[in-house]
């Protein structure tokens, strides 16, 4: 049987080694989870919403041990990594408290011998496919939601970063979530593809990663007409206007950019800044980028861990070629950005341009972008000329400035004067080829419920 190595990104040491799901297996638990289907849909909501909050419980308990897997598997400094762990608890509270909450409504029907009755019912088998960069984060705000919805759930975590999963289901089961309501897989992305989306008892399949891949899953989710949600890329624009709080904004850029080493599908990709206060911003931005420590994860102090793996930094390196060569201003020599093993020092582009690789693709690295601006609907085109809509950010302190660029950006998720606008309590998702379907808020529970409608005759 093959086996998977689990490494550490900072070392590039193997942590563990674990053995890859069988088909057979896989089958198992999907007949399993089909079954205990069957249960758990019909055990009652406050019982369901308990059980949640437990596992919650013991989240919060282990939350140091959780937060040093993410940073062993994730290369995320620890800091961060409990607040991830924080993070992915909030989405397991909130849906401890929406499965009390799945309500049915009545309409008035339109003839008097008629009641008409709407009703929400769980969705079924779940199939959940996660990505690396928040090993706890993207699980929990899968698993919670199903899981209060009455669905059964098996999760299959990024093969890089499979241990916090690993270790969350098993305290699921401690709280006593039964095994086969809550289970997992190791499989490669393209194993686990055909698994959920091929097999009739799986009914739902959940993706967060790249738009190739879920375009892929889309097509697969056709063969049995699966419901599907799918969290997808991103290439989130940052406008700073000219009447914007330079020094909130910066701070808020380093935030939003500069999370888990610029890896997250909502950092801030490209900024455009107004040229009469471009000048300050730029200075202030490069001062915060270059205090950033870069470091392993376990040690004091570091801001920045190492990128996933080598095939990250050589893309990263690729996007500061390509925007040297577009005239592009490295805010330090490319000799010092690059660290060596998955390490990269962030840097500042200056003089950016909209020709550049890194202001139309996904960068996934600690690499910032600017490019000035005199016109704000310029600034806008330019935010909105991809295929993308995940997230977008922008800072001005007038409100019908603020209102004006809101209303115009094509993102499901906009920060404004905020670079961190994520939250268990909103719904987060994309338009265009980000995806659909939200998780987080009352809208993340939607996509675990089908609708029915029962007509009663009065007669
Ligand atoms: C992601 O990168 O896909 C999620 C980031 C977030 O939840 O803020």
């Amino acid at each position: 049987m093959s086996k998977l190595e689990v490494l550490n990104p900072s070392t590039n040491e193997v942590i563990k080694t674990l053995d890859y799901t069988t088909d057979e297996e896989v089958n198992t638990l999907v007949d399993r989870a089909y079954d205990a289907f069957q249960t758990w849909r019909n055990v009652d909501a406050h019982e369901r919403s308990e059980l949640i909050s437990k596992w919650s419980a013991l989240i919060k308990e282990h939350r140091d041990e959780l937060a040093r897997l993410i940073t062993l598997e994730g290369g995320k400094p620890f800091p961060e990594a409990q607040g991830e762990v924080d993070y992915a608890v909030a989405y397991v509270d909130w849906y401890a408290g929406e499965a009390k909450r799945i309500y049915g409504r009545t309409v008035p029907a339109n003839t008097p011998d008629k009641k008409i009755i709407i009703d929400q019912f769980p969705v079924g088998v779940v199939g959940a496919i996660t990505p690396w960069n928040f090993p706890a984060a993207m699980i929990t705000r899968k698993m919670a939601p199903a899981l209060a919805a009455g669905c059964t759930i098996i999760c299959k975590p990024a093969t890089r970063t499979p241990l916090t999963t690993i270790r969350l289901v098993e305290l699921a089961h401690e709280a006593g979530i039964p095994e086969d309501v809550v289970s997992y897989i190791i499989a490669g992305g393209k194993d686990a593809g055909n698994y959920f989306t091929q097999n009739e008892k799986v009914r739902k399949v959940t993706f967060t990663g790249s738009t190739p891949v879920g375009r892929k899953l889309i097509s697969l989710s056709s063969d049995h007409v699966k419901n599907i949600t799918m969290e997808l890329g991103g290439l989130a624009p940052l406008i700073v206007h000219k009447d914007a709080d330079i020094d909130h904004a910066v701070e808020q850029t380093v935030a939003t950019k500069f999370r888990n080493a610029g890896q997250t599908c909502v950092c801030a990709n490209r900024i455009y800044v107004h040229e009469d206060i471009a000048d300050e911003y730029e200075e202030k931005l490069i001062k915060a980028v270059h205090e950033l420590k870069v470091g392993d994860g376990f040690d004091e102090g570091v801001k920045i861990g190492p990128l996933i793996n080598e095939k990250g930094v050589e893309k990263v390196l690729d996007h500061i070629d390509d925007a040297v060569k577009h005239g592009g201003k490295l805010s330090r020599p490319l000799e010092e950005v690059k660290m060596g093993g998955n390490f990269l020092k962030p840097v500042v582009i200056t003089n950016a341009n909209q020709d550049m690789k890194a202001m139309h693709e996904e960068t996934f690295g600690p690499v910032a972008p600017v490019m000035r601006y005199s016109d704000l609907d310029d600034a806008i085109r330019y935010s909105n000329d991809t295929e993308f809509g995940l997230a977008g950010y922008f800072f001005t302190n007038d409100y019908r400035t603020g209102l004006y660029i809101y209303n115009n950006l094509n993102y499901g998720v906009i920060g404004w004067n905020d670079g961190l606008p994520s939250a268990a309590h909103a719904p987060f998702g994309g338009m265009k080829e980000s995806g659909y379907g939200r998780e987080g808020g009352k809208e993340g529970i939607e996509p675990y419920l089908e609708t029915k409608y029962l007509s009663v005759g009065l007669k």
